[in-house]
């Protein structure tokens, strides 16, 4: 990696201000998955090992620049110290004299969460001000947070201005993981694209294009292109204003020579709730009344899990269907189960995918689930990591 990273910084006795993606999933204000407080273990336990005063911060949800008591870091530091079997502190604030003083407080090996910097407007905007403010309690900034590395706010790009900034071991390995499977793929290599829109993939799959064998397409993706194929799609979810462009992928992955693969039949529903009538169809046989909300028909998934089991590269992002309900489940947890019995290199990219395989309890039998759906989408983009480019390079 040509940044600067934990290794590099003499931590003993420093103040660590350290970018966190501690943005966990909430309900009632229990934290439902602590997958990303987790991954974020080995930087902040060799922070205190190496007895630096670490100083932590993060967003949580999406406050809008405002206050807002549902999203307060309270839950996450009390996680934390479950898991750390540490005292951790807590500041109702993230600059601001209550939390000088409760740095100026801190011995070697201590741990301080700050309160949620999208509590300020000023974050989002990466405003040079509050960024300055953010820095000016630190020694050196740590980019632990890769599910934020592809926003350029205060606190994963301004701060990195103030202070020297390096990365922490997170960060590291998944640009690792991630950069290793983009660089030496090992051939078959498939993608696996699902999710709703085609318009948020088009960047990725232009980008993997040169890279990949294999396109296999799903869920609402997947009826943008049956639907630029000529089929009737009934009420399925299609972005009409996307036909030409999933026509022009198709040619372009023809001329390229990546076969572009797509559901040969699907589940379809009368009504998008688990209750409705349901039945899986052929692309030719999608009744006008009806649409379909899994793309994993069983010939489909068939042909899909074949061409799983037999590649050598697979990287996923985007479930097939709308799996959060039990009827529609299916073809997405098939595409979890072949990726899990393939012998191929595994990459699930972050968000809905990574969800999926926990739900399907696979996360052991993968080679690496990221922990930014944003991120890696914008990594397989092809595109720099603002987050990261603002870290420094190594000499
Ligand atoms: C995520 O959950 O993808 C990251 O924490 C980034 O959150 P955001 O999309 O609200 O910027």
């Amino acid at each position: 990696m040509r940044k600067k990273t934990l290794k590099d910084f003499d931590f003993k006795g420093k103040k660590a201000l350290v970018r966190v993606d501690f943005n966990v999933p909430l309900a009632d204000g229990q934290i439902t998955d602590d997958t990303r407080i987790q991954a974020a273990l080995p930087t902040i336990q060799y922070l205190i090992n190496e007895g630096a005063r670490v100083i932590l911060m993060s967003h949580l949800g999406r406050p809008k620049g405002e206050v807002n008591e549902a999203y307060r870091m309270d839950p996450v530091a009390q996680r934390l110290a479950e898991l750390l079997n540490k005292e951790v502190s807590k500041v109702d604030d993230c600059i601001g004299p209550e939390v000088e003083e409760a740095v100026n407080n801190m011995q070697d090996g201590d741990v301080l969460v700050l309160e949620n910097t999208r509590f300020y407007k000023e974050e989002t905007k990466n405003d040079p001000d509050f960024a300055k403010k953010l820095a000016s309690i630190a020694d050196v900034f740590v980019s632990d947070a890769f599910g934020t590395v592809h926003r350029a706010h205060a606190s994963t790009v301004g701060v990195a201005e103030h202070l020297p900034a390096v990365a922490g071991f997170l960060l590291q390995r998944e640009l690792e993981a991630l950069g290793d499977v983009m660089e030496n793929p090992e051939h078959p290599f498939v993608a696996i694209m699902g999710g709703a829109k085609v318009s948020d993939k088009i960047g990725v799959i232009r980008n993997l294009m040169d890279k990949i064998d294999y396109l296999l397409v799903g869920g609402g993706i997947a009826n943008t292109f049956i639907r630029a194929k000529g089929y009737e799609t009934g009420k399925s979810l299609v972005e009409e204003d996307k036909l030409d462009l999933a026509k022009e992928l198709l040619k372009e992955a023809e001329e390229k020579g990546v076969e572009l693969v797509l559901p040969v039949d699907v589940v379809v529903a009368d009504d998008f709730s688990n209750d409705a009538n349901f039945k899986a169809v052929t692309i030719d046989n999608i009744p006008a009344d009806w649409e379909s909300l899994d793309s994993g028909g069983p010939k489909t998934i068939e042909k899909y899990s074949e061409i799983i089991k037999n590649a050598r590269t697979v990287i996923w992002n985007g479930p097939i269907g709308v799996f959060e309900l039990d009827n529609f489940a299916k073809g997405t947890f098939a595409i979890a189960e072949a990726m899990a019995e393939s012998k191929a290199r595994t990459i699930i990219g972050g968000g809905d995918s990574a969800a999926a395989i926990k739900k399907a309890g696979l996360e052991d039998k993968m080679t690496h689930i990221s922990t930014g759906g944003g991120a890696s989408l914008m990594f397989f983009e092809g595109k720099p990591l603002p987050g990261v480019e603002a870290l420094d390079d190594l000499d």
